[in-house]
């Protein structure tokens, strides 16, 4: 029996707006209440526009306020199992655990399974960045204590 979450991101690609590659992606999120939220891919003439399926269904499950989300859906017209690229990994990186079930669809009922974490290993977050700040604070509170001891550092 096909996936619900597969379905859904199966009639989503109909939507897809492809005149450039002709390649039609649709996703499926599922928020931590059980609400989904779908995407397709929206292309542009100058092509860096373009918007990705998996980002249109996170934006659209943020704006309405939903930041934590457990499984995924991503299916292509072309049914071969297509993951997550680069850059939808990242943005998926912000708002869930590195155990967000991704679930590619293979065609029929096949699909492939991976973790988020599998995806996208090592991750900068905002852990990362809240760190790094520390450190320089850290850093200029030492720098200031240097400075109160006359010492002059050209
Ligand atoms: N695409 C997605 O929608 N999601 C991905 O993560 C992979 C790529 C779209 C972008 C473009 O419209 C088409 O697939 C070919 O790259
Ligand atoms: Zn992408």
């Amino acid at each position: 029996m096909t996936d619900d979450l597969v379905e859904r991101a199966r009639d989503a690609l109909a939507d897809a707006y492809v005149p450039y590659s002709e390649y039609r992606v649709g996703a499926a999120l599922r928020t931590a209440d059980g609400t989904v939220y779908v995407g397709c891919n929206i292309e542009n003439a100058n092509y860096s526009n373009s918007l990705h399926a998996e980002e249109v269904a996170i934006a659209s499950a943020v704006r309405d306020g939903h930041r934590e989300f457990d499984r995924i859906a991503v299916s292509s017209g072309a049914r071969d199992g297509v993951t997550p690229c680069g850059m939808c990994r990242q943005t998926l990186a912000e708002f869930a655990d590195a155990d967000l079930e991704v679930v590619c669809d293979e065609g029929g009922d096949d699909t492939s399974t991976y973790t988020l974490g599998e995806l996208l290993p090592n991750t900068i977050s905002l852990e990362t960045l809240s760190a790094a700040a520390e450190q320089r604070e850290g850093e200029s509170q030492h720098d200031d204590a240097d400075d109160s001891s006359g010492d002059t550092d050209q």
